[in-house]
């Protein structure tokens, strides 16, 4: 059932909180629609990649093939910071050289985002980064594009990029447009064409920059191309955090109809620890049912072993494929016991 929903979509975004299992969700999906004969690729935006143990193959920042899918299965660990970080030290360089930064009256935002400010330049930085891939990806011709998210993700945040760019933009019109070669330099970054380094230009680079992102944004936001998953665990503290992430997709219209409830005991039998545990996860699937009465709700049993490569990760798949909560209490009911 997810996965007949989700062959019709390109874009598949894998969030939730840290440690419930986001990256084997994505890792898994990818599997599943290489295995169909659609060319996947499976992207990793978590700085702390742990998409190379869950394929138990090294992949880094560089695209690489995954053995034994006949040229249908990619994965990538992105990291949009890193990206950034070179350019930034470019940045400086060009402001630098420029003399004195006070009688030029940057606006704070600016030396911000090339001092290490806080707030704006890590989001700044992923979403630039981001839109980097975003371009290369939409133009590939990956049929799934699945991506793994990081808990902490700004990744919507850069939705709201183009609202920020319009209001840089009016402080960069304010300042006469004297940072030319700041401009040259986030240019080269974007990867405009090069040309006489004129103000017109520069302001030309920001409008360009803010169409990508509102495309972007419109992607995103299409039920036609785009799928956000929500990994979650059977705990409390985990259903809030979830409500949290649903409401912010909500506000930003991003569709999502499937949470994926992962590590769920499913037990009956001679231990008492897992018949507590198998009890209280019950409890909170119905909790769970109740707090999201709207959504496809799909549980993933939690499995003695670790899952870690191929094999243990097309176990996962039989149960994203078409567990779903209701055939979940209905296993609970007949004291089926799944290790
Ligand atoms: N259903 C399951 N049963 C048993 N182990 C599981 C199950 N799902 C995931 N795991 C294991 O739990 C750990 C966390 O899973 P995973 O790395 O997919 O989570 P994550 O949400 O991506 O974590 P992070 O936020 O750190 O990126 C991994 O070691 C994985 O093998
Ligand atoms: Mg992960």
């Amino acid at each position: 059932m997810l996965f007949d929903y989700l062959r019709e979509k390109r874009w598949i975004m894998i969030s939730g909180k840290g440690g419930t299992g986001k990256t084997t969700t994505a890792a898994a999906t990818a599997i599943k629609f290489a295995e169909e004969g659609c060319k996947t690729i499976v992207v990793s935006l978590d700085p702390a990649h742990s998409l190379s143990d869950s394929l138990m193959m090294e992949i880094g920042p560089s695209m690489k093939e995954v053995s034994g899918f006949r040229n249908r299965l990619y994965a990538l660990e992105f990291n949009p910071n890193m990206l950034f970080m070179e350019e930034k030290e470019k940045i400086e360089r060009a402001l630098k050289e420029m003399g004195n930064l006070d009688e030029m009256m940057i606006p704070p935002e600016i030396l911000e985002l090339v001092g290490g400010g806080e707030v704006l330049p890590v989001e700044f930085a992923e979403g630039i980064g981001f839109i980097r891939l975003f371009e290369i990806l939409k133009d590939s011709d990956f049929d799934k594009i699945i991506f793994d998210t990081a808990p902490t993700g700004h990744t919507l945040k850069l939705l709201e990029l183009p609202d920020y760019l319009d209001s840089f933009l009016g402080k960069m019109i304010k300042i006469q447009l004297r940072l030319s070669s700041f401009f040259h330099t986030i240019k080269a970054f974007l990867r405009l064409e090069k040309g006489p380094d004129t103000a017109k230009q520069a302001l030309e680079a920001f409008e360009k920059l803010k169409e990508i992102v509102n495309n972007l944004r419109q992607t995103i936001r299409n039920e036609k191309k785009t799928e956000f998953i929500v990994v979650t665990i059977p705990a409390i503290m985990s259903i809030y955090e979830s409500m949290r992430l649903i409401g912010e997709l909500d506000a930003y219209e991003i569709p999502n109809r499937f949470i994926v409830v992962n590590m769920v005991r499913i037990y009956k039998g001679e231990c008492s620890f897992s018949n507590s545990l198998a009890k209280m996860h019950r409890r909170n699937l119905e909790e769970i049912r109740k707090a999201f009465p709207d959504k496809n709700i799909i549980v993933v049993p939690f499995f003695v072993q670790e899952i870690r490569g191929i094999d243990s990760l097309k176990r996962i798949i039989n149960y994203l494929e078409s567990f779903t909560i209701e055939k979940a209490f209905e296993a609970y009911e007949k004291g089926v016991c799944i290790d």
